[in-house]
This record gives structure tokens, sequence and C-alpha cells, in this order.
């Protein structure tokens, strides 16, 4: 049977990668890049949910492939759910991933309430019928960042009932438990049960 073919609205290659192992070898998952789509979503929606759903609806009209998206953001609670849905963009225009980190610590300095989840939307879109996944981790924020694997947020996210953070552990272990393998496992298991 020919594999069916599935849109990926996303750049990140350790995303699709990490997908296209989850995802039942008979889907055929294609990238933005594959396509040839060289477009850019602009997220203006105040929620993951929303801007997963946004992004997933502009690459289907654009594509007329089945597609799906994500979209990820880190709530801590001492913070209101900040940075949220400007996790990416935290620190102000130009942000990396360590100045994203450094403002983050700064805002929590001296605090004790440090609890927070990460939070992933993945947005399913055939032209007709729309689902979303989504996939929470909790843990805490370290005081100081620890480790080099992953990246974004990994170095200061402790996970719950774990004494590693997301930077420290082998990256299987951080899929097992994480918020976007959590939500991908939601989808594949949507996905399979598909007529
Ligand atoms: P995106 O929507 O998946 O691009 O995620 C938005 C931002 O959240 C990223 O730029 C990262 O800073 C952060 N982020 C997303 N996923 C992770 C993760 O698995 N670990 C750490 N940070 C993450």
């Amino acid at each position: 049977m020919a594999k069916r073919r599935l849109l990926f609205g996303t750049r990140n290659k350790n995303k699709l990668e990490e997908i296209r192992q989850i995802v039942d070898s008979s889907f055929d998952i294609a990238s933005l890049a594959d396509i040839g789509l060289d477009m850019d979503v602009e997220e203006t929606e105040p929620t993951i949910a929303g801007n997963a759903i946004l992004k997933v609806k502009a690459y289907y009209e654009a594509s007329g492939i089945p597609t799906f998206a994500d979209d990820t953001g880190l709530e801590v609670d001492a913070l209101d759910g900040a940075p949220g849905v400007y996790s990416a963009r935290y620190a102000g225009p130009g942000a990396t991933y360590s100045s994203n980190v450094e403002k983050l610590l700064a805002a929590l300095e001296g605090e004790q309430k440090r609890t927070a989840r990460f939070r992933t939307v993945i947005a399913y879109y055939d032209g007709k019928d729309l689902h979303t996944f989504e996939g929470i981790v909790e843990g805490v924020i370290t005081d100081e960042p620890r480790g080099v694997g992953g990246f974004g947020y990994d170095p200061v996210f402790l996970p719950e009932a774990y004494e590693e953070t997301f930077a420290e552990m082998p990256s299987e272990d951080k899929h097992t438990i994480s918020h976007r393998g959590r939500a991908i496992r939601k989808f594949a298991h949507y996905l399979i049960q598909l007529p």
C-alpha cells in the first residue's frame, strides 16, 4: 500500500527526526523544506493551541496536504504562566536560548515557588477535520543551568520525580517523559486508527 503523506509544518530538523521515529512507518512525513514551501506564519494568538491551529491551517491552505503543526511554551507559576506563548522570544528581539534562560533565572531570583510546566499542542488539519493533541510535563526551574544536552530551557528544567534536568538526561529519556513526546504519541495513536 502507498504510504500516506503528511506535511509537518516545521523547519526544525530535530523535531522532524523525533516524529519520524515515533509515527508508524506507513506514513511519509514531509517537512516544509521537503515540499519547497518557504513560508513563515506569525504566531499572533494568545495561547499555545491557538498558535498551533493558526500554523496548521495556513500550511494546509498553502500545500493542500493533510498537515500537522506544533507549538510549545514553558509556563512558570510564580510568573503567572510566563514566558508561555512568548517562550522563544522571552528575552526580546534577537533572543537566544541562553539569553532566555538568563532572563528566566533573573526573574525567579530569590523565589521559592519554582514550579513550571512545558506544554506542547500538536494541531492536525486535513481540510475538513481539525484535531489537537496536548502533552504536558510538570517540573521545577533550577537555580542554575545544569547539563549540555537538549535545547532551549532544558538546562533549567527539572522534571517532577527526576534528579536530572532535561539537559543532563539522555535524549531518549527526555522523549519518554517530555511534553512533545507525550503529544506526539497521542497524535500517532490517532493517526494509526484513521481509515
Ligand atoms: P516551539 O514552539 O517548539 O518553537 O518552542 C518555543 C520555545 O520554547 C523554543 O524556542 C524553546 O525556547 C522552548 N522549548 C520548546 N520545546 C522545548 C524543549 O523541549 N526544551 C526546552 N525548551 C523548549
